[in-house]
């Protein structure tokens, strides 16, 4: 953490012991996870997390869902970027802007043309020509490198010799394809040996591969997403060696205990007759029934901690940063959304 002097706006003083969150020097977080477990919504999350003090961050989505116009409440996205919400405020910090992109991978093809070959009227031609078509159905490797490329793309863009986002969040594919979905560079530059596409794909892999880009997981507690997730970590662990840096694990809609540990463990082996006593002791009729309803919720509860307990544990051998996101339990809105990005930022995610 830096401090500045007040009066003068000098450096007084480098606290190199705090660090401001756990993945300062990242510029792009890729977000991947089990369909369903909240990617998109841990996405958005972060991206509002990390909009503060004034830095600007972009938050684009690859598969074309239109997720994130539905999150933030506004109109499907045109390709074009457009701001959605206002950061997290809060503390001394100031807040920054989230703008939001839904790629689509034509108009990236069509922008790639332009850029490279000037090509903007050829590139409409093609799309009449169906050769857009061609490119995304029958080229699957060469989709995700325009959808990484854009994502480098924003990453490295500047204006006025300042970065024109200080962050770029990325709603990315499936824990099952985003190996396959990083590495499409290291296979693109594989194959042309020069030229543009070449250039092209190295630049994005320079960017992918360094200590800019984290990939982050998002899961659940539950048996297949932790698996999912250990199985995409180790997937990632080989690319590690070519510089790709795994980021934390988001464990999403957590639910809080409602027993104490000790509460917990007698739950599983509660007398019914007991708790009935107590109960009509507490001037409840019919206690007898309710004894027993309870006792078997109560049973529940304890072996659901249990199993919450058993794939926390899984996941820690993983061995990354995880951090703890509640469940909000009146479905997903706005101040939800918030609520997560106040959960990430204390725990420095961001
Ligand atoms: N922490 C949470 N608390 C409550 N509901 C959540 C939470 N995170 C996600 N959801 C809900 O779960 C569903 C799936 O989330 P979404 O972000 O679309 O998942 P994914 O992108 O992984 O498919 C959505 O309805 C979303 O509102
Ligand atoms: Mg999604």
């Amino acid at each position: 953490m830096i401090r500045r002097n007040r009066c003068t706006g000098g450096i007084a003083s480098i606290d190199v012991t705090a660090r401001d969150n756990d993945w300062d020097g990242v510029r792009l977080h890729v977000v991947t996870g089990k369909g369903g477990t909240g990617k998109t919504t841990v996405a958005a999350a972060l991206a509002l997390a990390l909009a503060r003090d004034g830095r600007n961050v972009l938050l684009m989505e690859v598969e074309g869902r239109q997720g994130i116009a539905q999150l933030f409440d506004c109109p499907p996205l045109p390709y074009g970027e457009r701001k959605v919400a206002v950061g997290l405020a809060g503390g001394s910090a100031e807040a920054g802007d989230v703008y939001a992109l839904a790629v689509d991978p034509e108009e990236a093809f069509l922008e790639y043309l332009a850029m490279f070959y000037n090509l903007r009227h050829a590139g409409q031609a093609l799309t009449k020509l169906g050769v857009v078509d061609f490119v995304t159905t029958l080229a699957p490797g060469l989709r995700d490198v325009l959808l990484t490329g854009k994502a480098a793309e924003a990453v490295r863009r500047r204006r006025g010799g300042k970065p024109v986002y200080d962050a770029v969040v990325m709603d990315a594919p499936p824990t099952g394809r985003i190996g396959r979905f990083l590495n499409v560079a290291a296979e693109v530059s594989g194959l042309a040996k020069v030229g543009p596409i070449r250039g092209h794909a190295d630049t994005v892999q320079s960017v992918i591969r360094s200590p800019q880009t984290a990939v982050h997981f998002v899961t659940v507690l539950e048996e297949m997403p932790v698996q999912e997730t250990l199985d995409g970590v180790a997937e990632l662990r080989e690319l590690a060696t070519g510089g790709l840096q795994i980021g934390g694990i988001m464990i999403n809609m957590m639910r809080p205990p409602m027993l104490s540990e000790t509460d917990l463990a007698a739950a599983g082996t509660l007398d019914t007759g007991d708790l009935a006593t107590g109960l009509k002791a507490a001037g409840i009729e019919d206690s007898r029934a309710l004894a027993k309803d309870l006792a078997a919720d109560l049973g529940e509860h304890a072996r659901a901690m249990e199993l919450q307990r058993t794939e926390r544990q899984r996941l820690a051998a993983a061995g990354q940063p995880r951090y703890n996101l509640p469940l909000i339990p009146d479905g997903m809105d706005l101040a939800g959304l918030y609520r997560l990005a106040e959960a990430l930022r204390e725990q420095k995610a961001a």
